[in-house]
């Protein structure tokens, strides 16, 4: 435990719950790393007295806060400024305090941006298929018009869902760059290999057993497979993009990259790659079933 003294500055989770994050074990490990006089803890918030809690955040001088569920977007109201990316989503997981309040951002994206870019995958200029119109992957469709990518085939079992987030996307960025397909329907999208984001919930522990899809046809498509769950590590769909002759991810670096990203903000440093490097080890050894 390194020293708590006078000048140790706080930031934490806000949340409800709050009790399973892996947040202080990355923050607490960053700052002991990179020397910062900084400890991260987690606060539950009681439903309705959020505006309370981002009151007495400011009032104790808290530097920054990470925000979870139910809070992503409530809490948008009572910041100073929201950064561009994140005002789009209408989700912020990272608050900054500055002179007038806190500033909000959304590093679950820009950390799976990064997470990819370390990978060498690219989504600018690239046409890229998403699986799920989730909360998850909503916010992975905003990141994939924001970063650049020339067409998302946004696959999901409910269409419906699937045309709702694509009409949001595109009117949000003024151009036809989600093209929404139910699961069935991706003999649709052009021959051709592509990077595959998996953001439904399917495969998530306990039901390891489930894949959005499971047809060999469609991982024929795929040259890349990132899987926005990390429990399991190795989930069915990347068994299956492996099984095809792809490379597959899974979304332990995101969450490391969505840390390392807040971390950075919070204290003007850069985490260098190999101190990243550390911090996902530490996450692998705490994350195995
Ligand atoms: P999250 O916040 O994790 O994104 P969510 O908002 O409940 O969770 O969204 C879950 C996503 O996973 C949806 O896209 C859902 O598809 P529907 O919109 O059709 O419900 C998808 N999903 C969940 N279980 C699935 C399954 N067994 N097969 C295919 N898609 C599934």
């Amino acid at each position: 435990m390194r020293e708590i003294n006078g000048r140790t500055r706080t930031c934490g989770l806000i949340g409800n719950p709050v009790a399973h994050t892996l947040s202080p074990l990355i923050h607490n490990t960053l700052a002991a790393e990179l020397m910062q006089e900084l400890v991260y803890v987690p606060f539950l918030v009681d439903q309705g007295r959020l505006n309370e809690a981002i009151a007495g955040a400011w009032a104790l001088h808290i530097q920054g806060l990470n925000v979870t569920v139910p809070y992503k977007s409530e809490v948008i109201p009572l910041l100073s400024r929201v950064d561009t990316l994140a005002e789009k989503i209408g989700a912020v997981n990272t608050l900054v305090r500055c002179e007038d309040g806190y500033v909000g951002y959304n590093t679950d994206m820009t950390g799976l941006q990064r997470a990819m870019e370390s990978d060498g995958v690219q989504i600018s200029g690239r046409d890229v298929i998403l699986l799920g119109a989730g909360g998850a992957a909503r916010a992975v469709a905003f990141l994939c018009a924001y970063a650049g990518a020339e067409r998302v085939w946004l696959l999901n079992r409910t269409i419906e869902r699937a045309r709702q987030v694509a009409d949001e996307v595109n009117r949000a960025f003024e151009r036809e760059c989600i093209l929404p397909l139910t699961l069935t329907d991706y003999s649709r999208i052009p021959d051709g290999k592509y990077l595959a984001i998996q953001g439904t919930s399917a495969g998530l522990y306990p039901n390891t057993e489930q894949a959005a899809i499971e047809d060999g046809a469609f991982y024929e498509m795929v040259h890349t497979g990132y899987d926005l769950i990390y429990k399991p590590a190795d989930t069915r769909f990347m068994k299956l993009v492996r099984a095809h002759g792809g490379k597959a991810y899974n979304g332990l670096k995101m969450l490391a990259y969505q840390a390392i990203h807040a971390f950075e903000l919070w204290n003007g440093v850069k985490v260098s790659e190999a101190q990243a490097a550390g911090i996902l080890e530490k996450l692998k050894k705490e994350t195995e079933i």
